[in-house]
């Protein structure tokens, strides 16, 4: 089963504002990340057991330059998604990626790498 985790919804912590300003988010809204490399959004999901996982992350990138951000597992850096543009605001596309979970509690954390810092993010899904 998979489950969704919205970037609006605590214990999510989004370093910027929840807006809901463009279309096509999941739930009431979505995490607008402060453009800063500082910045970050993070999620608290929960794994049946230890071992790979699929991660869905849902982003929208209006701009035509990738916003690459670390992907922290527990506090490791994992890898280094693109989040390339999309098109526009109010387009919508899911990432995925395969993550090393522990069963339980894990936290999730996307840190940018360039000053311009996250794309908008909607949710996450494992
Ligand atoms: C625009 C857009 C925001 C987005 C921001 C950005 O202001 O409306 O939703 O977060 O650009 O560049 O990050």
């Amino acid at each position: 089963a998979t489950t969704r985790y919205e970037a609006e919804t605590s214990p999510a912590t989004c370093t910027g504002t929840i807006d809901s300003d463009w279309t096509g988010y999941s739930g009431s809204g979505f995490c607008n990340g402060t453009n800063a490399s500082g910045a970050y959004a993070q999620f608290t999901v929960t794994a049946p057991a230890s071992g790979t996982a699929t991660l869905r992350i849902r982003f929208a990138n209006g701009t035509t330059t990738a916003r690459p951000a670390a992907l922290i597992v527990n506090g490791s850096t994992v890898q280094t998604p693109s989040f390339e543009g999309t098109g526009a605001w109010s387009t919508w596309v899911t990432k995925t990626v395969t993550v090393p979970l522990n069963a339980g509690s894990n936290t999730i954390r996307l840190n940018p790498t360039t000053s311009a810092g996250l794309p908008n993010l909607d949710y996450v899904e494992v």
